[in-house]
């Protein structure tokens, strides 16, 4: 039985501490395996994220129960990448605070990599009807604004500074496709209201 609520942000959860461990396993706790589980957090994080920006064009088009669970569950799933980044964000700390010497952020990265965290956070902060209904028409704001704000961060990143993998195409192109599927499904929206 597939959990969902805040049952499913827990099981995701669990499942993120649980590949940081191996990660950290694996790969050690020298600099390349901190390294190493700083890219395996972005990687859940985008894949989580993704799997929230998508659920309620996928619905509007293709109404079926998987796309139906998504979209009801969008909102424990989205708390999820809020964890998976924290646990980013600690990875971060760790590597910078233990070799400083090769891993410098620039101001470009600190200040647009921050308001990622901090729109991540608080859309994490926020999610709950109590927050809704206390942020009124602001809580759209903030969860559209940072929604794409966060996409945003996530495709340039993923574009690797060193040749292209599989890894790195299939998720520029699976960000590149999440924001032309909102498109369509937001124009089509318009042309039949
Ligand atoms: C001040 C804020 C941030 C800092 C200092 C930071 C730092 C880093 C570092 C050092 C790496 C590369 C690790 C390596 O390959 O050696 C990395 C990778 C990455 N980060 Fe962050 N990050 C920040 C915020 C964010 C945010 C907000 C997002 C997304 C919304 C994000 C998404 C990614 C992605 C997609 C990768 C590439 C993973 C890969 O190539 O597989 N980062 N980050």
């Amino acid at each position: 039985m597939m959990p969902t609520g805040w049952r499913l942000t827990w099981v995701l959860s669990i499942a993120l501490l649980a590949m940081s461990a191996l990660v950290l396993a694996l790969a050690g706790s020298g600099e390349e395996g901190v390294r190493m589980w700083i890219r395996a957090t972005a990687r859940s994080s985008g894949t989580l994220f993704l799997l929230t920006f998508v659920a309620r064009p996928l619905h509007t088009l293709l109404r079926s129960d998987p796309t139906r669970w998504f979209l009801k569950n969008r909102r424990y799933i989205g708390v999820s990448v809020a964890v998976s980044h924290f646990l980013h964000l600690i990875a971060i700390l760790w590597l910078t605070n233990a070799w400083p010497e090769n891993s410098a952020v620039d101001p470009v990265t600190l200040i647009g990599g921050g308001l990622g965290f901090a729109f991540l956070f608080a859309m994490g902060l926020t999610s709950s009807n109590a927050a809704v209904a206390a942020l009124g028409s602001n809580w759209r704001r903030l969860h559209r604004t940072g929604a794409w704000y966060v996409w945003f961060i996530f495709a340039i990143t993923f574009i690797p500074d060193a040749g292209w993998d599989l890894l790195h195409v299939t998720f520029v192109v699976a960000f590149v496709g999440a924001a032309l599927l909102r498109l369509v499904v937001w124009l089509r929206g318009r042309r039949s209201s």
